[in-house]
């Protein structure tokens, strides 16, 4: 399975799944590109160090269609199977939605459908959850909204800044995130009832 990664900076979440591949917890999968919309985000350089191509996609002042269809470009250069967001801040048009429809996986910091969009775990620790979480689901042309594959919760505990939370929930992100990708690329993740096949 070829993977695609769009990012915008740091890449931790990126970096967790070519540990996962490199381990050998995900098989037969590849990561092939990594594309950024931030010329500076770092996760460019964790692509680079571990031989993956590094892309940079400047979407400033460029209309979000257009912008997706260079993504789509490489996207195709690169024979994706799967497209994961991994911390990338922006939405996706209905173009590559529809072209990888089930074929594009997202990591959310909360237990969806509360908390969307940005500063999730601020939304989460301002009004007071007692559990907060994170989420890996299917992209659909909603905000945060396609089909759940996997949550893990974690607490919230007294003392806790939105610092220390974060730091709980992106533990939980680097476990789950994998495993997602390791269960679409075994095959066995399913949509209204239907196999998503992963192709070889
Ligand atoms: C993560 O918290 C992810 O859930 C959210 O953006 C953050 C990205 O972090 N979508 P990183 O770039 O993977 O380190």
């Amino acid at each position: 399975v070829k993977i695609a990664v769009l990012v915008s900076g740091r890449g931790s979440n990126l970096q967790a799944i070519i540990d996962s591949i490199e381990k050998g917890y995900i098989k037969n999968a590849a990561v092939n590109v990594v594309i950024s919309n931030k010329a500076d985000a770092y996760a460019l350089e964790r692509a680079k160090n571990h031989g993956i191509s590094a892309v940079f996609l400047d979407s400033r002042g460029r209309d979000r269609a257009e912008y997706d269809r260079e993504i789509l470009k490489v996207l195709r250069q690169y024979d994706t199977d799967l497209l994961l967001l991994a911390g990338y801040f922006r939405l996706l048009g209905s173009e590559i939605i529809n072209a990888y429809r089930n074929r594009i996986l997202n990591i959310h910091p909360s237990l969806l459908p509360a908390f969307k969009g940005l500063h999730a775990q601020k939304q989460a620790f301002e009004y007071g959850v007692k559990v907060a979480g994170c989420t890996v689901h299917f992209v659909d042309e909603g905000l945060d909204s396609g089909p759940i594959i996997i949550q893990r919760c974690v607490p919230v505990l007294p003392g806790d800044t939105e610092e220390t939370l974060t730091d709980r929930i992106l533990e939980q992100e680097h476990i789950i995130y994998p495993e997602a990708v390791r269960l679409f690329v075994e095959g066995k993740l399913k949509v209204e009832g239907r196999n998503v096949t992963a192709p070889d």
